[in-house]
């Protein structure tokens, strides 16, 4: 508003400076008469006590700009009308006249077809047009018996500016209606997205986005809108007519020598001239329910925006590639805005400015990107310090903003019934402990001693940070070395739901997974301890050159066949079939032995499970690692896992990093390159450098055959875990052939909103789905 302000008062200055240069003032004339006319360097019309003037101006006061016919307050200078909406002037040469025939036109020297303001039916000769006091140009017929017609009138075409006596609504006479339409940017002649409507029904005003209501003013009573702040309309008398004839709205200032105005702005702000606050700011209306301020639902918003979801202005750091979308020059602001919030693949967009216009692009460094973040509540840490969000370290800044905003999760409990579950909740922990303890031998250490075996949490003791906490080296009393997950707060999530999860998670057991040894729980915090595994995880070797010759191709397959184990007993384990969501390279610890144990597994459950508000908007996976269903529908099964686990079998065998894969020469991710390869049938290509071609052939190929079967785009095509496992140890042919992957591109010309192009530039990818998947890559 600030902004939009200071931009006014600027262009109000600049066209002072063009119009006290440019224009002779003659004596005043407030009409013009049969064969009158009025040009751009002569003659302005003054209403008769010099409250407004009607000239050429130059809208938005660049000096460069053409001049459109316009009236300005006399008062401030401010453009409250022009007459040429959607019409783009190029011509500094322009005549309005009255002519003798009743016909009043605008000229341009260059603009063959002149602007018609009206044209009478039959031609008429005793004509007027005069420009009243009240800001409204009429022209009127004059009858020999002294009284006249109003044939024309300016307050009949609004633009962006109501003013004391113009009417909103609907005449039902003629079927016109009075609206004010927002200009496309500031400035420009084009009708924008935003209209400022009568509704004379509900007898309220509103404000709708390119057809679609979004703000609404509340009925009126005593003089005042429900949704308007009273420092905007204390100083009005609102007039509300109807009838019959129209059913409309209008308003005039309580104090007469006062000068009132609103403004509709290009982003959907109606603001006012005699108050710093808004009438209204439909900019900040967005599609969830607020009726806060007037703002309304929007009938269709997709499943992935929650509560406290909105744009705010950032500054891109991180290099993006360049992708342009949409070059319409018809779009605004809002426009993007709209079509970025209903693409639930779009996490932002950046304004382009070209003459004004908006182009929606993916950009780069260092520029101003509209970036959807979530405003919602802040989860508070307990005991009054600082608000905390547990966010990943180590990705991007970009993407560090994005993460943040998605997990910082609005739930909008009161606080009160927080506290109240929470006492509760307490006196189940005791039982708890003792329960698991007896049932499965597991741990429940105190708190003060896992904040001493982890030196408090400390960043040396930090082992990682995984999408559900953080992960730390913590020593016990014992000597023994643990592995200490603290997870993410989870308010949502009840005592009684946890244990339940943790029972789940214990009666999990396999070689092929990371042991649970013990919990903790302290107030809100929730603490898992694993088995310390000391080899860290598969991508610490993988992904780096030198320690990735450790891992010979017999290690490799051995770890691929773990895995697949391990999944299969996830999958297959009768009680509760757990998949795992988030399955990759660092999710893969490795014992002393160099043998897989996969972690995390039973965290997503653990998350979405429960509570109904934690289930729509927590979970993670990782791009470049989920499905396509997964990614674009929010669907997971047992078959995401298999396109995942196919993903990281191809990692493991080319020991490159799918996400890390895309480069100029390589315009395709790690599927789609295999894809290539495999097609060419130079697969053997693919094999990781690091093994110096010290590898058994056929075990490759099967492998690479069976990483393609698994990345198929469609679920169904892909084999199960126990197809996976029969096929990497038997020793007969695959039989079936592997399609075009899921996720291969060709070209490098993505569009933004091209769904399934765009998806391939993980940097840009932020999936607020359903299940909010962020990417931490
Ligand atoms: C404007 O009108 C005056 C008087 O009719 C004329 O002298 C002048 O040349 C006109 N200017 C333009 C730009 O048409
Ligand atoms: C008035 O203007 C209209 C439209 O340009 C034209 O058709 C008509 O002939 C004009 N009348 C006179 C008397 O010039
Ligand atoms: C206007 O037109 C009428 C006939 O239509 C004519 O009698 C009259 O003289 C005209 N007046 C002027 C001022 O031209
Ligand atoms: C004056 O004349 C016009 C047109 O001839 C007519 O429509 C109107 O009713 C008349 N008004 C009065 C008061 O006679
Ligand atoms: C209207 O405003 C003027 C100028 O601020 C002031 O002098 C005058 O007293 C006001 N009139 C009323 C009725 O408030
Ligand atoms: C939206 O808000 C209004 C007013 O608070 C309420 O009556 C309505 O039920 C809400 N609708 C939804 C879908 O939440
Ligand atoms: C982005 O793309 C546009 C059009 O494709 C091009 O004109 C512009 O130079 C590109 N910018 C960068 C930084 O690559
Ligand atoms: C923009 O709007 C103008 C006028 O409405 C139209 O002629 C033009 O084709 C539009 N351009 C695009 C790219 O839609």
């Amino acid at each position: 508003m600030r902004l939009i302000f200071q931009k006014l008062v600027l262009a109000f200055m600049q066209l002072w400076l063009w119009w006290s240069s440019s224009i002779h003032v003659d004596a005043a004339d407030d009409s013009l008469n049969p064969g009158d006319t009025i040009n751009s360097s002569l003659h302005p019309l003054y209403s008769k006590s010099n409250k407004y003037l009607l000239a050429f101006i130059k809208i938005g006061g660049q000096v460069d700009s053409f001049p459109y016919l316009a009236i300005m307050s006399e008062y401030d200078n401010a453009i409250v009308w022009d007459a040429n909406q959607e019409q783009s002037i190029d011509d500094s040469d322009a005549v309005l006249s009255l002519n003798l025939s009743g016909v009043l036109k605008i000229e341009y020297a260059s603009v063959k077809k002149p602007i018609i303001l009206y044209s009478p039916p039959q031609p008429i000769n005793n004509t007027v047009a005069t420009l009243l006091d009240t800001g409204n140009f009429v022209l009127q017929h004059l009858h020999p018996n002294g009284t006249n017609t109003l044939l024309w009138q300016s307050f009949d075409y609004p633009t962006n500016t109501l003013i004391p006596t113009m009417k909103l609504g609907v005449n039902h006479k003629t079927g016109h209606r009075w609206l004010l339409f927002s200009q496309l940017t500031y400035g420009s002649a084009t009708r924008g997205a935003f209209s400022l409507e009568w509704e004379p029904r509900e007898q309220e005003l509103m404000i709708r986005r390119r057809g679609k209501v979004c703000w609404k003013s509340g009925k009126v009573r005593n003089n005042r809108f429900e949704n308007i702040p009273e420092d905007a309309q204390g100083v009005l008398k609102y007039s509300i007519v109807s009838n019959g004839d129209e059913d409309t709205f209008s308003f005039t200032s309580k104090n007469e020598s006062h000068t009132r105005r609103w403004f509709l702005s290009d982003t959907g702000q109606l603001s006012c001239n005699y108050n710093e606050g808004d009438v209204a700011r439909a900019d900040l209306c967005y599609g969830y329910n607020n009726t806060e301020g007037g703002c309304q639902r929007w009938q269709d918003i997709p499943k992935c925006r929650i509560p406290g979801d909105v744009f705010t202005k950032k500054i891109l750091r991180s290099n993006y590639q360049n992708v342009t979308a949409d070059e319409n020059e018809n779009i605004s602001y809002s426009d993007c805005e709209a079509a970025c919030w209903s693409d639930c693949y779009c996490n932002g967009f950046k304004e382009f400015s070209n003459d004004g216009n908006y182009i929606v692009e993916a950009t780069v460094s260092g520029e101003d990107i509209y970036l959807l973040e979530n405003k919602g509540n802040i989860i508070p840490h307990h005991q009054g310090t600082k608000r905390r969000i547990w966010i990943s370290t180590g990705i991007a800044t970009t993407l560090l903003i994005i993460c943040a905003s998605i997990l910082c999760l609005a739930i909008k409990k009161r606080k009160h019934v927080l506290q109240e579950k929470k006492r509760k909740e307490m006196s189940l922990i005791e039982d708890l402990g003792n329960d698991l303890n007896k049932k499965y031998g597991l741990k429940v250490l105190d708190y003060t001693l896992v904040v001493a075996a982890t030196n408090e949490f400390s960043s040396e003791n930090k082992l990682g940070q995984g999408g559900f906490g953080p992960v730390y080296k913590g020593t016990l009393p014992t000597g023994e070395e643990v592995a200490i997950k603290r997870l993410a707060r989870s308010s949502t999530q009840g005592m009684v739901e946890f244990k339940n999860e943790l029972t789940l998670i214990c009666e999990l057991q396999h070689m092929n997974l990371v042991q649970l040894l013990g919990c903790c729980i302290h107030e809100e915090e929730k603490i898992l301890i694993y088995d310390y595994m000391s080899n860290k995880s598969l991508d610490f070797y993988l992904f780096d050159c030198t320690r990735s010759k450790l891992l010979d191709w017999n290690r490799r397959f051995s770890i691929i066949k773990g895995i697949a184990q391990g999944l299969l007993y996830l999958h297959k384990y009768s009680r509760l079939k757990v998949i795992h969501r988030d399955l990759k390279a660092s999710n893969i610890l490795l014992d002393e032995n160099m043998n897989p144990k996969i972690s995390d597994f039973g965290m997503a459950r653990m998350f979405t499970q429960q509570d109904s508000i934690s289930n729509t908007n927590r979970v993670v996976g990782t791009y470049g690692y989920m499905s396509p269903e997964y990614a674009m529908e929010g669907i997971f099964s047992t078959k995401s896992d298999v396109y995942s686990f196919g993903v990281l079998l191809l990692e493991i065998v080319s020991g490159r990093k799918n996400t890390s894969f895309y480069d100029d020469d390589h315009p395709l991710n790690l599927v789609g390159h295999v894809w290539e390869l495999w097609k060419d049938d130079k697969y053997f290509e693919l094999v990781d450098p690091s093994l110096n071609e010290v590898f058994d052939h056929e075990e490759v190929q099967r492998c690479i055959h069976i990483g393609l079967l698994c990345v198929e785009h469609y679920a169904n095509d892909r084999p199960t875990m126990s197809d996976i496992i029969l096929m990497l140890t038997s020793k007969s042919p695959i039989v079936s052939l592997p399609q075009k992957p899921a996720f291969y591109v060709q070209s490098r010309n993505y569009f933004f909103y091209s769904r399934n192009d765009y998806f391939y530039l993980n940097i840009y990818v932020l999936i607020l789905k359903e299940s909010k998947m962020t990417t931490f890559t």
